[in-house]
């Protein structure tokens, strides 16, 4: 199996490049955001806790997230690969990950992390706020969401760079050209194996 972190700030572009990266190479793609949407569409008690947090921009509690990785990966026992999207985004997500994976004799193989500055995020999601129906899609939502990614999320990063798994891609530019960026780091990997 080959696992994957695309790792970034709101509005980075992880789901868009996800998309890309599952058409190629048959990932099963693992987003923590459509998961709890999901929830929150079909009214669960789960979703209902959920929408509390996501609605003012802040972190779901991890027991909550963790306790969904847990089932979808149980739940898709014979896939090439994982590609995790928003998740891990806590300390505490990262090592719970760790410990799910090696349960199953796996482990991360390695975390790509979007680059893209502060500025462009506020317009991306901006601009995706017009037509998205995403209730955190608004100004101020946004900026706790930025704020939560900085003082919580962006941590996360060095507990994969100390096993020497996290690497930065370039995310400003065509979606295409990322996209790229993302297949040579990727590729570099899957070979070597
Ligand atoms: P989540 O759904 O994960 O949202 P997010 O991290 O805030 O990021 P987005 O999905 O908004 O952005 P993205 O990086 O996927 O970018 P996208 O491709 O859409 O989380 C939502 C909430 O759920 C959290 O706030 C939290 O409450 C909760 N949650 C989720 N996971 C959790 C966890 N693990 N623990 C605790 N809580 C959790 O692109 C953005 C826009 O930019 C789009 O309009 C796109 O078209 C555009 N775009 C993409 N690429 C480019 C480009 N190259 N140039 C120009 N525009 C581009
Ligand atoms: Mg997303």
């Amino acid at each position: 199996m080959f696992n994957l972190i695309l790792f970034g700030p709101p509005g980075s572009g992880k789901g868009t490049q996800s998309e890309k990266l599952i058409a190629k190479y048959n990932f099963k793609h693992l987003s923590t955001g459509d998961l709890l949407r999901n929830e929150i569409t079909r009214k669960t008690p789960l979703g209902l806790e959920a929408k509390k947090f996501m609605d003012k921009g802040q972190l779901v509690p991890d027991e909550v997230v963790i306790g969904m990785i847990s089932s979808t990966l149980d739940n898709n026992p014979n896939v090439v690969g994982f590609l995790f999207d928003g998740f891990p985004r806590t300390a505490t997500q990262a090592e719970a990950l760790d410990k799910l994976l090696e349960l199953k004799q796996q482990s991360i193989n390695v975390m790509l992390a979007l680059d893209v500055s502060e500025e462009e995020l506020v317009k991306r999601l901006q601009k995706r706020g017009e037509t998205s129906g995403r209730s955190d899609d608004n100004q101020q939502v946004i900026r706790t969401r930025i704020l939560e990614y900085n003082k919580k999320t962006s941590p996360v990063a060095d507990y994969y760079r100390k096993s020497k798994k996290a690497e930065m891609v370039k995310g400003e530019g065509t979606i295409e050209e990322i996209f790229k960026g993302l297949i040579k780091e990727i590729d570099s990997r899957i070979h070597k194996k």
